[in-house]
């Protein structure tokens, strides 16, 4: 029955598009279609859409991809909040459709062969159920006769994207945790090298930076009721207000914005940091603010092997003397995990087969630099004999802090000095007097483009 009673406004919409009247629904039933060409849903407010878009690969060779997603509709610049399909990219988005399969979940249904693209994969115990695209930026698929059911929502899938309203979160039962992974690049929505997530361990609930999800580079710190020790600019309440829950099942941190009209959204970025992201409409952009790690180079890997990432300059990445950019077009697009091959192989490692003589394998002493996660340290009086252990040792990369031997850094170069961004843990005595209003946190001033866009300060601790 429901069946034949949606189809009648869905062709009046269709009849009259052409005038413009027909505003998109914020739902979709069993029997309807949503068409990957043009077809969307809006939410109530009309400040989320959900509908299929092209994106382009950023990359020459291959066509741009289609993506399922939730864009902020008050944007003018696409911006995925929720990307269903990431890791399976449609090749043609136009003869796909969205749909409430047999089994009630969400699915991309491709026509001329009939096949599931992309499911919601959810335990669904009826086929009769209903998505809606809600105004809090949830896409939730429930019961169609019980919407207190729910068996999927988007907002337990996140992307890249931390949406206010959405939850970081632990289970206690499985130690599953639910996160964000970044971008592979700027253009291409598959999942990326980064992701951010709430520590596995039970004893602390604290967010954590990793790269490959092996390397941790960033913690949030502990919660210290109003704020995570290493985010004290939270404590201000510039933007939003936060909650962290710990009950019997699960843990989750998770936050609302203070003034609704503002468009923001929390991402990890291709590049490792984590940003609080701003739309300003006077200047047509996302202004993003307050970093994690606070400095680039603390991203692990930001670069890539073979760099040297200098905070101080830009491009900040850079191939050592005597390396090459790997692949010009990855890095180009922000993914540098390739970074960068040397020019010309070691000497060292061909001397078996009867080249030598004509190279030489030389030594280049850098100053300044922070050794990365697992060097090898070569312990001796001097540079002159680090250098000749080194050149012994074909496992041995040759760049090392060197206190005398100056002359090897390239002239005129700044010396390269990585800040120390690590904020100070406020002691439990100092919290209690935090919230007793008798110090004030150390916490980063708003900034000037902020302040002008949310109405001015008010960094008040309740
Ligand atoms: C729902 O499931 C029933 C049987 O389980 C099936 O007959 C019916 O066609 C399904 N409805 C839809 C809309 O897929
Ligand atoms: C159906 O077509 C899509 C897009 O062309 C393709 O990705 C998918 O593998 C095809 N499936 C089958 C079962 O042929
Ligand atoms: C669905 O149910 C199966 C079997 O009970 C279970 O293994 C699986 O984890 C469930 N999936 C979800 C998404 O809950
Ligand atoms: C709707 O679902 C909720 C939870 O799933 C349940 O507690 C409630 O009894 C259901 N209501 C009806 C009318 O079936
Ligand atoms: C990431 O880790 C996997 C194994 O966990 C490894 O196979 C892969 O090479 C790593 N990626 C990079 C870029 O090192
Ligand atoms: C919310 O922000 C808008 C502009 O960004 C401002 O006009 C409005 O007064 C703010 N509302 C509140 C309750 O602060």
């Amino acid at each position: 029955m429901p069946s034949t009673y949606i189809f009648i406004p869905v062709s009046f919409c269709i009849l009259i598009i052409a005038t413009s009247l027909c505003s998109a629904a914020d739902t979709i039933s069993a029997g309807q279609t949503l068409a990957g060409r043009g077809g969307k849903l809006v939410s109530k407010n009309g400040k989320f859409a959900l509908g299929f878009f092209q994106r382009s690969t950023g990359s020459r060779s291959s066509t741009p991809k289609w993506y399922l997603g939730i864009w902020f509709n008050t944007v003018p610049k696409l911006t995925p909040a929720w990307v269903a399909n990431r890791e399976n990219p449609l090749l043609d988005g136009t003869s796909s459709e969205l749909i409430i399969s047999d089994d009630g979940n969400l699915a991309i249904f491709n026509r001329p062969n009939r096949s599931i693209l992309w499911s919601s994969q959810a335990n669904t115990t009826t086929n009769n159920t209903i998505a809606v695209l809600l105004n809090s930026r949830d896409l939730v698929l429930s019961d169609a006769s019980n919407s207190t059911t729910i068996f999927w929502r988007s907002f337990d899938h996140m992307t890249d994207t931390f949406l206010p309203g959405a939850r970081v979160s632990r289970n206690k039962v499985t130690g599953w945790t639910h996160g964000l992974v970044s971008n592979k690049n700027s253009h291409d929505l598959s999942p990326g090298i980064y992701s951010g997530r709430p520590s596995p361990e039970s004893a602390n609930f604290e967010l954590l930076l990793s790269w490959n999800s092996s390397v941790t580079y960033w913690s949030s710190g502990q919660w210290e009721g109003q704020y995570f020790s290493n985010m004290p600019e939270m404590s201000a309440r510039y933007l939003f207000f936060s909650e962290f829950v710990s009950n019997d099942r699960e843990e989750y941190y998770t936050y609302w914005l203070k003034n609704e009209t503002m468009v923001t959204r929390y991402v990890l970025d291709v590049d490792g940091q984590a940003k609080m992201m701003l739309w300003s409409d006077a200047s047509a952009e996302w202004i993003f603010f307050y970093p994690k790690p606070g400095a680039q180079c603390e991203a692990y890997a930001v670069c890539g092997p073979f760099t040297v990432c200098r905070e101080d300059v830009l491009p900040f990445c850079n191939c050592m003397k005597g390396f090459s950019i790997r692949s010009q077009e990855d890095w180009e697009l922000g993914d540098r995990t390739g970074g960068c091959n040397r020019n010309i192989p070691l000497n060292c490692a061909s001397s078996n087969s009867g080249i030598s003589g004509d190279l030489t394998d030389m030594f280049y002493a850098m100053r300044n630099v922070i050794y990365p996660d697992n060097a090898k340290h070569i312990e001796t009086g001097s540079a002159e004999e680090c250098e000749k252990s080194c050149l012994g040792d074909c496992s041995c990369y040759a760049y090392s802090y060197s206190v005398k031997r100056l002359d090897g850094a390239r002239q005129g170069e700044k010396e390269f000095r990585a800040e120390d961004h690590e904020s100070r843990r406020l002691t439990m005595g100092e919290v209690v007097r935090i919230l007793e209003g008798l110090i004030k946190v150390d916490v980063p001033p708003m900034p000037k483009v902020l302040e002008a866009i949310s109405g001015g300060t008010d960094s008040t601790i309740a």
